[in-house]
């Protein structure tokens, strides 16, 4: 049980590790030897890491005395002379898979006593005969991990043979061994010295039984991975010969290979100290539903030490029924690539919840993948997911929560709430379709910071550099969140080009000037409409200031003035108001007067006369306008 913890906090440390390290890894460069391969230098004791593969080569190049791995995967070699390696002191990793090699001499592994790693799978090997002459892999003594498995079979089918036991009987250090089953009993008496083997991974194989007699050779086999498409049938009390059995991977194996029946495997697990179970592949012949065979795995492994299961790349579409709880001891669940489209669940003591790969995005939008309102989960991975939006309480009730992973979806932005995990160190919004991050959210993550040491990476998502997004680009360069890659970042600026984050200072100042100079363009555009308008007015009312005029002390007029009484009913007091200059005064008084007023009977408004003392001149004048007759004309 405390290994189980180990190995899940390892794989946290892991994941984080591995995450920190994604841009951190040296970048490959052309090798001096054979510039088709790519080389990378450790600085540490200047060891060589060699990648030759897919380079179509048909001999091994010469590779320098420091070479430490090398990986000569899928190109057409067909022999291997060991005279290349002798040299080669440092070298630990070979892998020669995917080429067209047949056989091998006595010599061909002469000078890899360093060796750790060997990798000849899928090859076209031929056991009888020659091609492994006893003692070809005397050289090997270091060997831990050999792999020979999928060998590619003859046309003859009939001359298609397993790997001669005997040959592996020098390889004493072997801890893991990759190997076909072509046989009834197929790890025999020589297994009985390889006293450090842990692991076999059984490659292509005919119909198989494992039965109690199966792994006797075998005692302290821990990890048993099957990685096949056969008929294998696990027989009744198959346990009893895997006493010590910690891992159980049954890969590409269809349960309706499972003779006996996917149940009898894992319940009779019950009676081993199994910690992991994997099934990859497995259930793929039709759409399934997850819950019968997660409901099997609670019901027979709920006591046992099961701390990992991972069910992966299955084709579970549509609709999950209830899923039980996890066994009690289950600390890590992957679920990736399962064509998921709900998943809801009760999460106990799980510490680490992989759901990437599925059709989650639709079900997440308004729902939880946890059932109680409190978890013990610290790493939950929701990548490609066709996320566009998450229920903003998803992660609510996880306060352990130290790493989200939500990378490759459609969010657009950060409308889920995180205040409630102030341990999150790490959160993934990689590749998604993110254009800024609003004050609320900053503000959350600034918060989140000040407690924990949290990492934020926004690669690749379609950021803009405006004036609109200017406090997130400030946020950036001053905010003690660490934004991995954020020289990597690419921002879309207003006129739809895209520049990196490189020099993000560089361009928050370009954004401020235009951000200011567009500003000084609003603001004085509206000051010169205002002037214009001012201007446009002024002319207006100078051009008709009489009318205006007139028309103002018309309507004053009317609320001060009086009506002269009017005996002959006509509306007016007076029938002409005679406005005069000084000058013409005695003109108007003597001639004027007298003739109109007392000869011809008309009664004249006469300003020195008739203007009401106290009155405002102007009002005065309009009165009189107003009220006599010649006058009428203006006064409609
Ligand atoms: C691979 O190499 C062979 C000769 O060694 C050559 O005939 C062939 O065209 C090459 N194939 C490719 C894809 O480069
Ligand atoms: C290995 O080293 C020996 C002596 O240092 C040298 O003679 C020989 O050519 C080398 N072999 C290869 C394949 O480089
Ligand atoms: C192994 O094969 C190579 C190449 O065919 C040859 O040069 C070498 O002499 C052979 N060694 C032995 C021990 O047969
Ligand atoms: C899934 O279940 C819901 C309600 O339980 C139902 O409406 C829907 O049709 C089901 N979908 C499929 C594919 O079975
Ligand atoms: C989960 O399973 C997927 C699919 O097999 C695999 O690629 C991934 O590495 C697994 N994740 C972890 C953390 O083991
Ligand atoms: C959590 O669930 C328990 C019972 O399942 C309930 O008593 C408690 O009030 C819930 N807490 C919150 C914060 O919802
Ligand atoms: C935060 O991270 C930095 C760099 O990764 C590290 O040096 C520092 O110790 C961390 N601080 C805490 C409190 O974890």
């Amino acid at each position: 049980m405390r290994k189980t913890m180990l190995l899940v906090t390892a794989t946290l440390v892991f994941l984080t590790y591995n995450l920190d390290n994604i841009y951190a890894r040296k970048t490959p460069v052309p090798c001096y030897f054979q510039v088709k391969c790519l080389c990378i230098h450790e600085t540490i004791n200047s060891d060589l890491i060699i990648d030759c593969s897919r380079k179509n080569l048909s001999n091994v190049p010469d590779f320098p005395r420091n070479s430490y791995s090398i990986d000569l995967q899928h190109n057409g070699i067909q022999f291997i002379n060991g005279e290349k390696f002798r040299n080669l002191t440092h070298l630990t990793m070979l892998d020669l898979s995917f080429n067209a090699i047949a056989g091998f001499n006595r010599s061909s592994f002469e000078g890899m006593k360093k060796l750790v790693v060997l990798k000849l799978n899928n090859n076209p090997l031929r056991f009888k005969g020659t091609s492994i002459p006893v003692d070809t892999f005397k050289p090997l003594s270091g060997l831990k991990h050999l792999g020979i498995k999928n060998i590619i079979p003859p046309i003859d089918r009939s001359k298609y043979y397993n790997i001669p036991d005997e040959s592996l009987s020098d390889l004493k250090m072997l801890e893991t061994v990759e190997v076909d089953i072509l046989k009834a009993d197929p790890f025999g008496q020589v297994y009985k010295s390889l006293i450090y083997l842990h692991t076999i991974n059984m490659g292509k194989c005919s119909f198989y039984e494992i039965a109690v007699t199966t792994f006797r050779f075998v005692p302290y086999l821990k990890n048993l991975d099957i990685d096949i498409s056969c008929t294998i049938r696990f027989l009744r009390n198959f346990h009893y010969g895997l006493s010590r059995l910690k891992s159980l991977s049954l890969h590409k194996l269809g349960t309706k290979y499972m003779i006996g029946g996917f149940s009898l495997i894992v319940c009779e697990l019950m009676q081993t100290p199994i910690e992991i179970l994997s099934f990859r592949n497995s259930f793929t012949e039709k759409t399934e539903d997850l819950s019968p065979i997660w409901n099997t795995i609670r019901h027979c492994l709920y006591n046992s030490r099961i701390g990992m299961i991972r069910i992966t790349e299955n084709n579970f579409a549509g609709n999950i029924s209830k899923l039980e709880e996890p066994p009690y001891s289950l600390r890590f669940l992957n679920l990736s690539n399962n064509k998921l489209e709900r998943f809801a669940m009760k999460l106990n003591r799980i510490r680490i919840l992989i759901l990437s790969d599925n059709f989650l995005g639709g079900f997440l939008h308004s729902n939880k993948y946890m059932i109680t309102n409190k978890s013990m989960l610290e790493h939950v991975d929701l990548s490609r997911n066709i996320i566009y939006k998450l229920n903003v309480g998803l992660f609510h009730g996880q306060p352990n929560l130290k790493q989200i992973i939500l990378g490759r979806n459609g969010l657009r932005e950060v409308a889920f709430d995180l205040s409630q995990s102030p341990n999150l160190r790490f959160l993934d919004l990689s590749n998604n379709l993110i254009t800024s991050l609003n004050e609320r959210t900053m503000a959350m993550f600034e918060n989140i910071a000040k407690i924990s040491n949290l990492t934020i990476d926004m690669y690749n998502n379609p950021l803009s550099c405006n004036c609109g997004t200017l406090p997130f680009l400030i946020w950036m360069t001053k905010t003690r969140v660490r934004l991995l890659h954020i020289r990597h970042y690419r921002c879309v600026l207003d006129d739809g080009s895209e520049v990196t984050l490189n020099a993000l200072k560089e361009i928050i100042y370009k954004q401020q000037k235009d951000c200011v100079s567009y500003s000084d363009i609003l603001i004085g555009s509206t000051i010169s409409l205002f002037i214009v308008i001012v201007l446009l007015l002024s002319a207006l009312v100078y051009k008709y200031r009489w009318k205006l005029r007139y028309m103002f002390y018309l309507a004053k007029s009317k609320h001060y003035s009086y009506k002269a009484s009017n005996e002959d009913g006509i509306d007016y007091s007076y029938h002409s108001f005679i406005s005069y200059s000084d000058n013409d005064r005695s003109f108007v008084i003597k001639d004027c007067i007298t003739n109109l007023e007392n000869d011809g009977e008309f009664k004249l408004c006469v300003h020195q006369r008739d203007f009401l003392p106290g009155q405002d001149i102007t009002v005065n004048i309009t009165n009189a306008i107003h009220e006599s007759k010649k006058n009428h004309l203006y006064n409609y």
